[in-house]
């Protein structure tokens, strides 16, 4: 497997410990982390299996970071990338605009000629709309730090598991 480039966006911290975790479960040997507030399109292009991670903010709108970072997609070719997203939200005082960050991003990576993997099952998360699902599925890996913390490594391990497969 390339090695993962794991590139993430936080406001509070919760999907930067998000991120690393994936990054501990992936091995330290085997993904890089990068913070998006400071990480540029080249460094993005440096890597063949991405996982995109961030929060959601507002109303089903994308995390600080990322949205600044947004506009340089336009200029970025993904073809031939696999891209992973990590959403983290809060389906408990957002439950119509669960994890919303996801499905903005993968309309955008899928733009730029990325194909996505990694998509995940709905089941165990009670909202009422989302952003993040198409045909019944999640888009990629939805974790709810807020209301869930104790299903989080058990959800990470098993995507791990995997985009082992899918990046390989
Ligand atoms: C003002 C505000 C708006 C939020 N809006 C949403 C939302 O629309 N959907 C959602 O799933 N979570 C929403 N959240 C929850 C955050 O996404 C969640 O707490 C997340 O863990 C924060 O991650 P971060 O610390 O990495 O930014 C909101 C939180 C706040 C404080």
């Amino acid at each position: 497997m390339d090695k993962v480039g794991i590139f993430y966006g936080s406001s509070t911290g919760n999907t930067r410990d998000v991120a690393q975790r994936l990054r501990d479960t992936f091995g330290h040997d085997k993904a890089d982390l990068l913070n998006i507030a400071e990480a540029t399109p080249e460094q993005m292009l440096a890597y063949r299996n991405l996982v995109l991670a961030g929060s959601t903010w507002g109303t089903g709108d994308l995390q600080d970071d990322w949205e600044a970072f947004f506009p340089a997609f336009d200029e970025l070719d993904l073809t031939g990338r696999r891209v992973a997203l990590l959403a983290v939200g809060d389906q408990q005082n957002y439950p119509d605009t669960f994890a919303g960050w996801m499905g903005q991003m993968a309309d955008k990576v899928s733009a730029c000629g990325a194909g996505l993997v990694g998509r995940t099952e709905v089941k165990n998360y009670a909202f009422t709309g989302s952003g993040s699902v198409r045909d019944g599925r999640f888009l990629g890996l939805v974790i709810d730090e807020d209301n869930q913390p104790d299903l989080t490594q058990k959800r990470i391990s098993a995507w791990v598991r995997d985009l082992r497969k899918r990046f390989a």
